[in-house]
C-alpha cells in the first residue's frame, strides 16, 4: 500500500561527474520500503549500494527521478531542508565509524542531539541510556581509540538513535568486525526493528543479508532481484 511506504524511489538515476566524464552509479531504481520493514541490500563492489543509501538518507540528490521520505519528495530540497530531514528522520551507521576521536563515547552520542538543540541535561541522560542499551554502560568515558572495533560500532548505533529516527541506515556496519562482534551489532539492529524501526542494511555477508524480511539485489546500478 502506497500510504505505508516510508521510503519510495521512482526512476532514480545517479551519475557522478569526474573530470567531465560521466560515471553512472544508479540507472533507474524503483523501490518502496514499508514502515517497519527490515531490508538488506546486497551486490558486488561498485554496484551502487552506498550511492543508494546516500539518496535514501538525504545525503545527496538524484540526477534524475524522485526520492520520497514519508511521502514527501526530497529530490529537490535545499541543503538545509535535507539536513533537517537527516536530523529528524534518519540514523546512520557506517562501516568506517566516523566517531570524533577527541570526544568520549557519551560525547559522541550527544553530538547529533546537540545539533538538534536538545538541552544538556536531557542529552546526557538519553546518551547514557542509549549506551546502556548497546551494552556500553561501563565505557561511556572512553575515547574511540580506547574502545574495540565492535564497541566503536555500538557507539555509532547509540549515536544514530539519539534523535529517535524512524529509519536506520547501516552501510556495512559489520564490515570491520569479527564474527562475534558482527553478530552483536546485527542483534541490536534486529531488536530495533522489532520495536518498529525501519532498517536498511548494506552487507557483503550473505548470512547476515539473508536475515532481512526483504532482500534487494543490485548490480551495475540496477535492481536485479
Ligand atoms: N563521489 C563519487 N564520485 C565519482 N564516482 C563515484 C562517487 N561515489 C561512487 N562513485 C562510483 O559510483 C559507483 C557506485 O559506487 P558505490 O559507492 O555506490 O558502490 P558500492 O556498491 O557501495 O560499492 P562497495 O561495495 O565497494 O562499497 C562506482 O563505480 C564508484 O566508483
Ligand atoms: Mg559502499
Amino acid at each position: 500500500m502506497k500510504g505505508l511506504d516510508i521510503v519510495r524511489l521512482e526512476g532514480v538515476e545517479k551519475t557522478y561527474l569526474m573530470d567531465r566524464v560521466k560515471v553512472p552509479a544508479l540507472r533507474g531504481i524503483n523501490l518502496s520500503i514499508e514502515k517497519g520493514d527490515y531490508v538488506s541490500i546486497m551486490g558486488p563492489s561498485g554496484s551502487g549500494k552506498s550511492t543508494l543509501m546516500n539518496l535514501i538518507g538525504a545525503l545527496d540528490r538524484p540526477t534524475k527521478g524522485r526520492v520520497f521520505i514519508e511521502g514527501r519528495d526530497i529530490s529537490k530540497l535545499s541543503d538545509n531542508s535535507l539536513a533537517r530531514i537527516r536530523r529528524e528522520k534518519i540514523g546512520f551507521v557506517f562501516q568506517q565509524f566516523n566517531l570524533i576521536p577527541r570526544l568520549t563515547a557519551i560525547e559522541n552520542v550527544e553530538l547529533p542531539m546537540w545539533f538538534a538543540g536538545v538541552p544538556k541535561v536531557q542529552r546526557v541522560k538519553r546518551a547514557a541510556e542509549l549506551l546502556k542499551l548497546v551494552g556500553l554502560g561501563d565505557r561511556m568515558k572512553h575515547r574511540p581509540t580506547e574502545l574495540s572495533g565492535g564497541e566503536r560500532q555500538r557507539v555509532c548505533i547509540a549515536r544514530a538513535l539519539g534523535n529517535d529516527p524512524e529509519i536506520i541506515l547501516a552501510d556495512e556496519p559489520t564490515g570491520n568486525l569479527d564474527t562475534k562482534s558482527g553478530e552483536g551489532i546485527m542483534r541490536i539492529l534486529e531488536e530495533l526493528n522489532e520495536r518498529g524501526k525501519t532498517i536498511v542494511l548494506v552487507t557483503h555477508e550473505r548470512e547476515f543479508g539473508k536475515r532481512a524480511n526483504t532482500i534487494i539485489k543490485i548490480r551495475d546500478g540496477r535492481i536485479v532481484g
